[in-house]
């Protein structure tokens, strides 16, 4: 099946309007990732607040857009200022913020882009539904686990969230009073206590080196 027809089947899958029928181009996935020179795919960090999936995702793309690959990031900070800014924290809303990511996720990864994104994505349902969205369409996921212990990550509380959270000032704040589910079988995880921002960026790469992703040179 072409890659084209791919994303048409695996779109119509999760959710799609009444009435409309995918209009399929003639330039396709394979065609842009031998243009750019790269294999596309997504790499999605989990982990509570706090835990570093943002630093170690920037670290990343700095190491990856050095050696020349397109990448490009999303965090689930700066997508609730825009395209996810109507959505909260409520367990639907973090579902509906993951779907909609998940789907950019794919547009970027049709795109030929490789992808990072950080989310704490705390429910191990709406992670399985962006792997499965990837699956469908025949597109690498690699799910990170950025552990961290919670008194870590809340001594750290580079926003403040923590404490407002202790306070009461918010509530529902993951690892607080809402759960976060630890993924059961990442492709990789990495342990920011331990582990220097470079440290933990190299054993991404080095993932995504193993898995083909970055491809020859
Ligand atoms: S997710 O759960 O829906 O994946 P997302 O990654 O988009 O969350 O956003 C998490 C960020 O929102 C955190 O880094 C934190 O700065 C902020 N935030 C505000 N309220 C909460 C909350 N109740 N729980 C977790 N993070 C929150």
């Amino acid at each position: 099946m072409e890659r084209n027809e791919k994303m048409a089947e695996s779109s119509s899958e999760s959710s799609t309007s009444d009435n409309v029928v995918w209009h399929s181009g003639s330039v396709d996935r394979s065609t842009r990732e031998r243009q750019l020179g790269q294999v596309a795919g997504t790499v999605w960090f989990t982990g509570l607040s706090g835990s570093g999936k943002s630093t170690v995702a920037v670290e990343v793309e700095r190491q990856l857009a050095a050696a020349g690959r397109l990448c490009y990031r999303l965090d689930g900070d700066n997508l609730r200022h825009g395209l996810n800014g109507d959505l909260g924290f409520s367990e639907a809303d973090r579902g509906e913020n993951i779907r909609r990511t998940g789907e950019v996720c794919r547009l970027l990864v049709d795109a030929g882009i490789i992808v990072l994104a950080s989310f704490v994505s705390p429910f191990r349902a709406d992670r399985d539904q962006v792997r499965a969205m990837h699956r469908s369409a025949s597109m690498p996921f690699f799910e990170v686990y950025v552990e961290v212990p919670l008194e870590v990550a809340e001594s750290r509380d580079p926003k403040g969230l923590y404490r407002k959270a202790r306070a009461g000032e918010i509530r529902g704040f993951t690892g607080i009073d809402q759960p976060y589910e630890m993924p059961e079988s990442p492709e990789l995880v990495v342990h920011t206590a331990t582990c220097s921002v470079e440290e933990s960026a190299a054993m991404v790469i080095t993932l995504l080196e193993g898995q083909g992703i970055l491809g020859k040179g």
